[in-house]
């Protein structure tokens, strides 16, 4: 095993994890076993197999995924799908109980990511041996570069970086170790030495941290021993394809945008779905990935970072764009209706009157819209009867005005023809802005078993909806 003197997380020798041991949902916050909120989101040790090649700070954990699968009878045999599936933890978790899963994903870096982890077919030993030679060689190169001559990006492909991301010795030995890897591309561990390279270049040699939001450590890591670091990640993606099921079935990941489903899906092919789309506040999602997408290459320049921003849910003021029309769909929706013009009024007390600010009221809107959109394009794709999971939270990120995401969504599902089970409580997170706590939820619908007849016998109406709440 190689060691990393950065990395302190050992090699993942347990067990996938026995999902009748875990409990249903209510009983993690209430009943015995229960999840402190502190840690209802954090990757459990035993669920580091495959989920842990790279994670971002979006992603919601493997036991979430456990809890809803079992609760809605997803076993070996059907398929499950993720529309906004990030870096994979739904695909991966139905692949590593035997379930076949389908992910959808408009930011290239994140479907490189699920796509890389949901591939066991590479050879453990072959993926070691072509990580020790290509480790070698780098090590060889960085040792004969000349301080002065250290490998930098190009000008535009820095610019799109946060500040200091990275201190120029390291981004000189993880440039110098892509070159390596991109000379001799092996086949068919490239891609798997590629995912390695991005976790590395984040989570160990960067200067960047997550607290949520991505930004620069005061404290930056000047050198980092880039080669070591990555061997290290290279070993423990070696060790998990050792314990899981080689033969498990296989997962697919589209790249490409929840909004339009038509060409990616069977009809009625899809027994559930667990999904966490973004929600709508001020985060701009592509920072997240920023210095391993511009330094893999997957963004070049600022034309390609408003391609991806582009095909993404509109959900904060710096992906707005002048043709967007996601907001027809929820046109005669009188509550989102109202939302957006608060929204607005708020602005106009507050006196705010920078062009961001001019566009939360269009986010509002917008990101309601895609998301009627989405649900609307996914039905003819889903079994009678298939369960849903939508987990999104509560935000006042615009003018500190309430936006109940869960019950919305509910109500736009119910319109759309959805059977809304419940609203759950999955945690509460503390609002920086106003200090008030903020309900993430797990928003669970089901399509009717009969489309043409549907009896809120079994689940709410839009009406009904604004008198649910789970109170955990
Ligand atoms: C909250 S994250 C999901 C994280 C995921 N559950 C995980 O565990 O990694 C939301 C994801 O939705 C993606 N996304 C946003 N708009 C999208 C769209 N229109 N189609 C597909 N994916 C989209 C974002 O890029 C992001 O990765």
């Amino acid at each position: 095993m190689v060691q990393c003197a950065c990395d302190n997380i050992t090699s993942p020798a347990q067990q996938i994890p026995d999902m009748s041991q875990i409990a249903l949902m209510p009983d993690l916050f209430e009943g015995e076993g229960a999840r402190p909120n502190a840690i209802a989101n954090r990757l459990d040790a035993s669920d580091r197999v495959i989920h842990d090649w790279y994670r971002f700070v979006l992603s919601f954990p493997p036991h979430l995924v456990r809890d809803y699968l079992e609760r809605f009878g997803v076993a070996p045999g059907v398929t499950v799908l993720d529309p906004f599936c990030g870096t994979g933890t739904t695909v991966v978790e139905a692949k590593l109980h035997g379930i076949c899963g389908i992910g959808v994903e408009a930011n290239a870096l994140a479907h490189f990511a699920g796509s890389v982890k949901t591939d066991w077919s590479v050879n453990p030993d072959a993926l070691m041996a072509c990580a020790q030679m290509i480790a070698d060689a780098a090590e060889k190169k960085i040792a004969a570069s000349l301080p002065d001559e250290l490998r930098t990006l190009s000008a535009e492909a820095e610019s799109l970086l946060l500040k200091e991301s990275i201190s120029p010795l390291p981004l000189h030995k993880a440039l110098v170790l892509l070159e390596t890897i991109e000379e001799l591309r092996v086949q068919p561990c490239y891609r798997h030495l590629r995912l390695a390279l991005a976790r590395t270049l984040v989570y160990d040699v960067s200067n960047l941290h997550f607290g949520p939001e991505v930004g620069v450590k005061r404290v930056k890591l000047e050198d980092a021993p880039v080669v070591a670091c990555w061997l290290a990640t290279v070993q423990r993606m070696a060790d998990d394809l050792r314990i899981v099921d080689r033969t498990a079935p296989p997962a697919v990941i589209h790249h490409a945008d929840a909004r339009r489903l038509a060409n990616l899906l069977q009809p009625r092919s899809i027994d559930a779905v667990f999904t966490s789309p973004p929600y709508p506040n001020e985060k701009d999602y592509t920072r997240t990935t920023r210095l391993e997408s511009v330094v893999l290459g997957l963004i070049k320049n600022k034309d390609d970072l408003r391609l991806v921003k582009q095909g993404l849910l509109r959900s904060n003021s710096r992906n707005i764009y002048k043709n967007d029309d996601d907001d027809r769909w929820i046109a005669q929706n009188a509550e989102i209706q109202a939302l957006a013009i608060e929204i607005e009024q708020r602005r106009i007390e507050l006196g705010k009157t920078s062009g961001f600010e001019r566009m939360y009221a269009r986010v509002t809107r917008h990101y309601f819209g895609g998301m009627a959109r989405h649900l609307a394009e996914l039905r003819p794709f889903l079994k009678p009867g298939a369960y849903l999971g939508y987990v999104v939270g509560e935000q006042a990120s615009f003018f500190q005005v309430l936006i109940q995401t869960g019950r919305l969504l509910a109500e736009i599902a119910a319109e759309l023809g959805y059977k809304v089970v419940d609203i759950d409580l999955f945690r509460t997170r503390l609002a920086t802005a106003t200090r008030q706590q903020m309900r993430e939820e797990v928003v669970v619908l089901r399509w009717p078993e009969r489309c043409a007849s549907q009896s809120p016998k079994d689940g709410h109406t839009a009406q009904d909806i604004s008198r649910i709440r789970i109170i955990c």
